[in-house]
């Protein structure tokens, strides 16, 4: 089999990455944070896409030269079409586009939901890959969704969140307990150190594989609003046990409907993917399900879990192979099926 040496870029919300991969093996992996977020409590897409600006080139420097890889050794250039913030995509897509045609080397547009799924098909020392079919939960700050997936490229949504996104379900508690944007990581890290049974959250009842989030959030705010006028410094004394408490409703939330989502199709492989897969609590809950319910669960490798080019690149790879190109007039798109 001949190299095949991608660029892939990543830019979809708030972090610029790049990466480079030859064929499934990632030979780097750079990733721009955006800090200037923090002080508004969210991402300012105006402030996104400017911020990309400023990123995009020294991101695709670094990569490449960690990469080892002079450009004119490109077999092509994958870059995230959706879905996304608009003005950060264009950043990635037009300087993608810029490149391709530069260096006269096809172009691979890519969908971000599907690398978050196929992020699993890296090749990484101590990590196994799935076979067709598995079930994908994919969580991240925008979406949250059941895939049922046959093949690398025949996808199909089972269920999704009809509001909130789980990220955002993590994020907006943590904001209403005053802690900063974005607050995922921060819930995880004190719910280690608090009782998950301390404080009882009633599970949305939602039909079928999909879910709902936003019902979470408000009981939460109100019992919050509630133990303050009791107590003003309730929030502070019980940090933890309130982090681990929500923690452990929506770990329950998406057990629960992974648990359906098995029964009602017979397929017992389970990959997680996407920002929230980071969460210690729901890495621990999967690998359980191994033994609780004879589950094969895939984790991906930490790095793969937020934001990555990487996990572009390993789309673009399997475009690559069936020469799935496109054209310079490709347009990005904030919202996009598989
Ligand atoms: O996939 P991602 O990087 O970006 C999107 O495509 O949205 O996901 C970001 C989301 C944020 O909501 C963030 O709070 C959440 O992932 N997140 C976490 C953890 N790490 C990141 N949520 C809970 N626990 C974590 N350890
Ligand atoms: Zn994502």
């Amino acid at each position: 089999n001949p190299k095949v040496f991608i660029l892939a870029i990543e830019s979809s919300c708030d972090d610029t990455a790049a990466a480079v991969l030859c064929n499934d093996q990632v030979l780097s992996n750079v990733v721009a944070n955006q800090l200037v977020h923090t002080q508004y409590g969210g991402v300012v897409p105006e402030l996104a896409s400017r911020a990309h600006q400023l990123n995009i080139v020294p991101v695709v420097d670094a990569a490449l030269q960690k990469a080892g890889i002079h450009k004119e050794q490109l077999s092509a250039i994958a870059f995230t079409q959706g879905p996304g913030l608009m003005g950060s995509l264009l950043v990635g897509s037009s300087f993608a586009k810029s490149l391709a045609l530069a260096l006269q080397i096809p172009l691979l547009a890519v969908n971000h939901m599907h690398a978050h799924i196929l992020a699993h098909f890296i090749a990484e020392e101590g990590f196994k890959k799935p076979t067709f079919p598995f079930l994908a939960l994919t969580i991240s700050g925008g979406h949250t969704q059941i895939v049922r997936v046959d093949s690398y490229f025949d996808l199909t949504i089972l269920g999704q969140t009809t509001d909130d996104a789980v990220g955002e379900a993590f994020d907006k508690s943590a904001k209403i307990l005053g802690l900063p944007y974005p607050g995922g990581p921060l819930v995880d890290k004190y719910a280690q150190l608090g009782n998950p049974k301390a404080y009882k959250f009633t599970k949305p009842k939602v039909p079928g594989l999909d879910f709902s989030f936003s019902g979470l959030k408000t009981a939460i705010l109100y019992f919050i609003q509630k133990q303050k006028l009791l107590d003003p410094n309730f929030v502070t004394e019980n940090r933890n046990d309130i982090c681990a408490s929500i923690q452990h409703t929506i770990i329950a939330i998406l057990m629960d409907k992974l648990k359906l989502a098995v029964t009602e199709t017979g397929i017992k492989q389970i990959a997680i993917g996407g920002g929230v897969s980071a969460n210690s609590g729901i890495r621990k809950a999967v690998k359980e399900a191994e033994i609780k319910y004879g589950w094969q669960t895939f984790v991906p490798k930490f790095e793969y879990t937020t934001d990555n080019a990487a996990m572009i690149g390993i789309v673009g790879y399997q475009k690559y192979l069936l020469e799935k190109f496109e054209t310079a007039s490709v347009v990005s798109k904030a919202r996009i099926q598989f």
